[in-house]
């Protein structure tokens, strides 16, 4: 069976993963493309929380509700769950690798972002043009990402 499974992760699961979890999950609908798409943090300090105000501010203006989703902490069972993790930056792929997950990719890998972090809008101080390019930065890569997995090229 093809590998289908794509799980997002990022520090806090409130602010970047669900934005990635929720564009996936859009085109995933709108392509029919049959994937599982998931997100987590690595710590569990937000677990059960709603994604953070600009995430779902920005994700509205863009046509996408993340409010429904809430964050929970990576499970080491994942490992066997998911086809592809996705973290999306060096220092999250560095505690899952900790956690013993191999095959761990960087969502700057995609869309020739030449595997640059994902900027944490956690530490941002207000809405503005930055959040707004943090979301094109993730609704490039999970394009190029979703578009690869579906492909088989992966
Ligand atoms: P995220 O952002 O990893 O993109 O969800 C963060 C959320 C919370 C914290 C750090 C980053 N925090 O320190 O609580």
């Amino acid at each position: 069976m093809s590998k289908r499974k794509i799980l997002f992760v990022c520090l806090g699961n409130i602010c970047r993963s669900p934005l990635a979890e929720g564009i996936a999950k859009d085109i995933n609908e709108k392509e029919d493309l049959g994937l599982t798409i998931v997100s987590s943090g690595t710590s569990s300090w937000h677990e059960g929380e709603i994604p953070c105000e600009d995430s779902i501010k920005v994700a509205k203006l863009n046509g996408i509700n993340i409010s429904k989703l809430r964050a929970r902490q990576v499970k080491i069972s994942d490992k066997e769950m998911f086809d592809y993790i996705i973290a999306m930056d060096a220092s999250n792929k560095k505690n899952l690798e900790k956690l013993g997950f191999t095959n761990v990719y960087l969502l700057g890998e995609f869309a020739n972002y030449g595997s640059r972090d994902v900027p944490d809008p956690y530490f941002f101080d207000k809405f503005d043009d930055g959040i707004k390019k943090v979301y094109m930065m993730i609704d490039q890569c999970v394009t190029d990402l979703l578009k690869k997995v579906d492909n088989g090229s992966l």
